[in-house]
């Protein structure tokens, strides 16, 4: 069983065409999605579910297509917030934040205050997120610890960049699902992905059901996490995470 798993939740666009309707029915569509994907991890104890809902770069489609997201993203605020905490989920958000309208930013904050001490599912939302970014950030607090005087350069290793993306006191992915039918990373978590299981279908977003997602785990139970090393060694039962694999510090 995954302890983490991260979604790209794609295809809400194509649905929506395939219907003839404008995009934004698909983005409206896909909200559902996330609400059973949430009740999934619930039931099956999986402690963490990161969520891809809106990239860096994703702030170049049409305006009108922007705007609209941001509303649905301001409305499943509103009406999921209350829920969310009594089921016992703990909210938060990884992206540049600053990009986001005060309304919407305060939102945020606040959810994340109201849950923040919520134990039985961590849900983290990635919005104006870019793994690119993320690694960026990472690059310029270590450059301020140094210039500050509370870092050495030679201190700078793989577990203090770690230790400043997004998500470094969860432990790194295990399970990584992109439904829409494309075999791509797009910029997600690109730091933590390293030793992630990766698992595709063609499924768009809005269409996706628990039956898939309980392919994915099958899929991922079978599979063999080697991190580097041999199948021998594997067997013979050395523990199963790398030395510099993000973990809970
Ligand atoms: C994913 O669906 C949602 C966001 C990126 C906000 P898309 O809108 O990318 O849907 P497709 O890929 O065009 O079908
Ligand atoms: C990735 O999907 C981002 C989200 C699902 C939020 P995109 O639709 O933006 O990715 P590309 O453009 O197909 O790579
Ligand atoms: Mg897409």
């Amino acid at each position: 069983m995954p302890r983490h798993v991260a979604i790209i939740m794609d295809g809400n666009g194509r649905w929506a065409a395939r219907r003839r309707r404008p995009r934004v029915i698909g983005h409206r569509a896909g909200a559902r999605t996330v609400n059973l994907c949430i009740d999934f991890c619930l039931e099956r104890g999986i402690e963490a579910l990161t969520l891809f809902a809106f990239s860096s770069e994703n702030w170049g489609r049409p305006e009108d297509e922007v705007g609209a997201l941001m509303k649905l993203f301001l409305q499943a605020l509103d009406r999921e917030v209350g829920e969310l905490h009594r089921r016992g989920v703990r909210l938060r958000f990884i992206g540049d934040r600053a990009r986001f309208s005060d309304a919407i930013r305060a939102r945020m904050d606040a959810a994340e205050a109201h849950t923040a001490g919520n134990t039985a599912l961590t849900l983290s939302v990635a919005a104006s997120y870019g793994g690119r970014h993320d690694i960026a950030m990472a690059a310029r607090a270590l450059a301020e610890d140094v210039a500050a005087g509370r870092l050495r350069p030679e201190d700078i290793d793989e577990a203090a960049v770690g230790a400043r993306v997004a998500l470094a006191d969860l432990p790194a992915p295990d399970l990584f699902i992109r439904t829409g039918g494309d075999l791509r990373i797009s910029n997600f978590l690109l730091w933590q992905l390293a030793y992630t299981e990766l698992w595709f279908t063609e499924t768009l977003w809005p269409e996706l059901d628990v039956a898939e997602l309980e392919r994915a785990l099958q899929a991922y139970a079978v599979r063999e996490r080697r991190f580097g090393l041999t199948g021998e060694q594997i067997a013979r039962d050395v523990p199963a995470a790398p030395p510099h694999q993000t973990r809970s510090r």
